[in-house]
């Protein structure tokens, strides 16, 4: 990864709304060794087949005409990124791309233990890592697999690894796993580690309701109870709000997307493992690449298809309520 001179690489990738993108999520396969309830629909979901996945090299030249037009950060994602196999090989030729400065990926961590050190030498600098009870059992009926000392190992692993940034990310479900909290912001006293609670968010079929929310005022107040936090200065278009902990190394973040949206400041952009792009999180719109490029399609006939579907992209994402009722895909088939 050979950084340019901001001079040399204008950023092309502008909104409607004047929004620059610089960060990529990659879903590099729909599926996923755990059955998280808050990801998946009820129903499950019909895994894709091998050829519909776009293949590495077809993924890196997309990735490439990204970088080219102004995208320094790739985010690998799944489902769950470690059930694709030889990952590191993707990793690696991506690690390649001039202009590229991040290649990060969030996991559950259930194969981390095995494959931390081959990420890290093949390129991944930060990871982020699911987990959202520390308890066995508690662990087992969320994501429906008793993984909860794989996941651990994996946390552990990647910390002797030493990669330059990992950040816990805790799904905050009222009712489920709210006598945690302060659980987790315990766990990274001593590490340098980042533990984020995250806003319990609704996607097609997964038991949101707006009561299950943990709100952040709500996170703050208990947590505050307990630790003293101060506000750490955070770049404009990062989701999540960070804190120091007085007497802690580790960190505490919150990523509000319900109780205070970020939309305006988004930098974000997403390749699906299909090979589609989709401008926004929360908006069902996407453009289909594979097909295209299978029939041949040039590069700039992709950076066309990539400029149309960021001309789609909304100003902001709309209320819960309508987010829950669309037939937007599911998370875990978007990757967050
Ligand atoms: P950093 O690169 O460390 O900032 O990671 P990240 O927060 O972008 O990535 P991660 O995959 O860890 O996602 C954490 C949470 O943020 C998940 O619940 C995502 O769904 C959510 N998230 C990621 N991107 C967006 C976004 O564009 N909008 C909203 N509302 N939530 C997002
Ligand atoms: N609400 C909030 N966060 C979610 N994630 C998955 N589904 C949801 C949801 N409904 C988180 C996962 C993972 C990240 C990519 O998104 O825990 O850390
Ligand atoms: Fe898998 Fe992550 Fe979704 Fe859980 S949240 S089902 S671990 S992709």
């Amino acid at each position: 990864m050979k950084a340019l001179v901001p001079e040399t690489r204008m950023n092309t990738l502008v909104d409607g709304f004047g929004r620059k993108h610089t960060y990529l999520r990659i879903s590099v396969t729909d599926k996923c060794n755990l059955r998280c309830f808050y990801c998946m629909p009820l129903e499950g979901i019909v895994w894709k087949r091998r050829e519909e996945l776009l293949d590495f090299e077809e993924i890196v030249r997309v990735a490439d005409i990204f970088v080219r037009k102004g995208i320094d950060k790739i985010r690998l994602t799944g489902g769950e990124p470690l059930m694709r196999r030889d990952l590191h090989l993707l990793v690696e030729m991506l690690s390649k791309l001039e202009g590229l400065n991040t290649i990060a990926m969030t996991t559950n961590a259930t194969l981390l233990a095995e494959n931390a050190q081959r990420l890290k030498d093949a390129g991944i600098t930060q990871l982020n890592i699911s987990i959202d009870s520390f308890k066995q059992d508690r662990f087992q009926t969320l994501t429906g697999r008793d993984d909860l000392q794989r996941v651990m190992r994996g946390i552990e692993e990647a910390q002797r690894v030493g990669f330059s940034q990992i950040k816990l990310n805790v799904v905050a479900i009222a009712g489920v796993n709210e006598d945690e909290i302060i659980d987790f912001v315990d766990y990274v006293k001593d590490t340098r580690m980042n533990v984020r609670f995250i806003e319990f968010m609704p996607f097609r079929d997964n038991d949101w309701n707006v009561e299950r929310v943990l709100t952040y005022a709500e996170m703050l107040k208990m947590i505050g109870e307990k630790f003293q936090l101060v506000p750490i200065e955070t770049e404009p278009s990062a989701v999540a709000k960070d804190f120091s902990i007085v007497g802690h190394s580790g960190t505490v973040s919150f990523i509000t997307s319900m109780s205070e949206s970020f939309c305006s400041t988004c930098n974000r952009i997403r390749l699906t493992a299909d090979g589609s792009i989709k401008s926004c999180l929360f908006y069902p719109a996407e453009v289909s690449l594979r097909d295209r490029i299978r029939a041949g399609a040039t590069d700039a006939d992709i950076e066309e298809m990539i400029m149309y579907s960021l001309g789609q992209k909304p100003e902001a994402h709309p209320p819960a309520e309508e987010i829950a009722a669309e037939h937007n895909r599911s998370m875990i088939e978007i990757g967050g």
